[in-house]
C-alpha cells in the first residue's frame, strides 16, 4: 500500500496503474476509520483493480467551528485498517494541498440538496460537493463507494456528478452497525458510556416504525418516531422527515414514490447522530 500526501504523487500513482489497464475504484473518507468504511473498502476491492482511499477531514464542509476542531483523527490506525482492507493507494493530504487557494465554487445542487441536512446545516452539501470534485477529478475513477448511512448525501453527490459530467459510477453500500443497532459513526466515540447505552434507541425505534407504517399515515408515522425518540430525556429529535428516496422531498402518503426512506438526525447529548430507515425500496 503506498501512502501519498500530494496531488501530484495520487496522479502519478494512478497513472502507472491505468496504463496497464486497470480499474479504479475510490472510497472517499474523512479518517477516524471504524468497520463501516472499511466495508466500502472491502467491496472496492472486490469490484475493482485498484483501491484509492483519500482520508481527510474537509473543512469547507463543516459549518461549525466546534465540529472541525473535535471531529476525531487518527492517522496512524486509519493506515493500518486499510492495509488489513486491501487498499492500494492512500491519499492523506494536508488543508494546503487540497486547497492551495480558497474554493468559492458554488453548486447548484438542486432541491436534493436544500431540504434535511441541506437546511440545517448552510453550505455543507456545498463543501462537500467541492472536495468530492476535485477528488474525482484527479483520480478519474470507475467507481467510487459510499456509505447509505449519509443517505442524502449521496443523492446529493449523484447531483454533482450529473452537473460536473463526470464517468464515474457512484455505489451506495449499506449502514453497518453496532450488534445494539447503532449506525456506526466516526462521531460514536465522543459519545459518553451513559449516552451510547441510550443511542440504540434511535435505530430500534426507526425499525419498529416500519411495522407501525403498516397501518397508520406517513405523518402519524413521522410523529411516533419522533415522540418515541424525544421520550428520552437524552436524545434530542432535530428532523425527521419520511422522504422520496430519490428526490429527498418529502412524501405525504406512502403511494407517493416508488422508494420511500425516513432519515433522522438525533441530539444524543451534544452529539449529533444520523441514522435512516428504508420503509419501501
Ligand atoms: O461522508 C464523508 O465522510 C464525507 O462527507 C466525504 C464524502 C468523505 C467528503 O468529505
Amino acid at each position: 500500500m503506498q501512502i501519498v500526501k500530494t496531488v501530484i504523487a495520487l496522479q502519478d500513482a494512478v497513472k502507472a496503474f491505468r496504463a496497464v489497464g486497470k480499474s479504479v475504484g475510490l472510497v472517499p473518507t474523512m479518517g477516524a476509520l471504524h468497520e463501516g468504511h472499511k466495508s466500502l473498502v472491502v467491496r472496492c476491492r472486490k469490484e475493482n483493480d485498484v483501491v484509492v482511499v483519500s482520508v481527510f477531514v474537509n473543512p469547507t464542509q463543516f459549518n461549525n467551528k466546534q465540529d472541525l476542531l473535535t471531529y476525531p483523527r487518527n492517522l496512524e490506525a486509519d493506515a493500518k485498517l486499510l492495509g488489513d482492507a486491501g487498499a492500494d493507494i492512500v491519499f492523506m493530504p494536508s488543508v494546503d494541498e487540497v486547497y492551495p487557494e480558497p474554493d468559492n465554487r458554488v453548486f447548484n445542487l438542486g432541491p436534493v440538496a436544500e431540504v434535511m441536512e441541506g437546511k440545517m446545516r448552510p453550505g455543507h452539501f456545498n463543501g462537500v460537493a467541492q472536495i468530492v470534485s476535485k477528488l474525482f477529478a484527479w483520480v478519474e475513477p470507475d467507481r467510487a463507494y459510499f456509505g447509505e448511512k449519509d443517505f442524502q448525501q449521496i443523492a446529493v453527490i449523484r447531483a454533482m456528478v450529473k452537473l460536473e459530467g463526470f464517468k464515474v459510477q457512484i455505489v451506495p453500500c449499506p449502514i453497518v452497525r453496532e450488534a445494539d443497532g447503532l449506525a456506526k459513526s466516526s462521531r460514536n466515540v465522543r459519545l459518553s458510556p451513559a449516552l451510547r447505552k441510550i443511542a440504540p434507541n434511535i435505530a430500534r425505534i426507526l425499525r419498529e416504525s416500519c411495522n407501525f407504517a403498516l397501518s397508520h399515515s406517513v405523518a402519524e408515522t413521522q410523529q411516533w418516531v419522533i415522540d418515541g425518540i424525544n421520550a428520552f430525556p437524552d436524545l434530542r429529535v432535530e428532523y425527521y422527515q419520511i422522504v422520496d428516496a430519490l428526490s429527498m422531498q418529502p412524501v405525504a402518503d406512502w403511494n407517493d414514490a416508488p422508494a420511500i426512506s425516513g432519515c433522522i438526525t438525533v441530539y444524543c447529548g451534544d452529539v449529533r447522530l444520523i441514522d435512516n430507515i428504508a420503509y419501501r425500496k
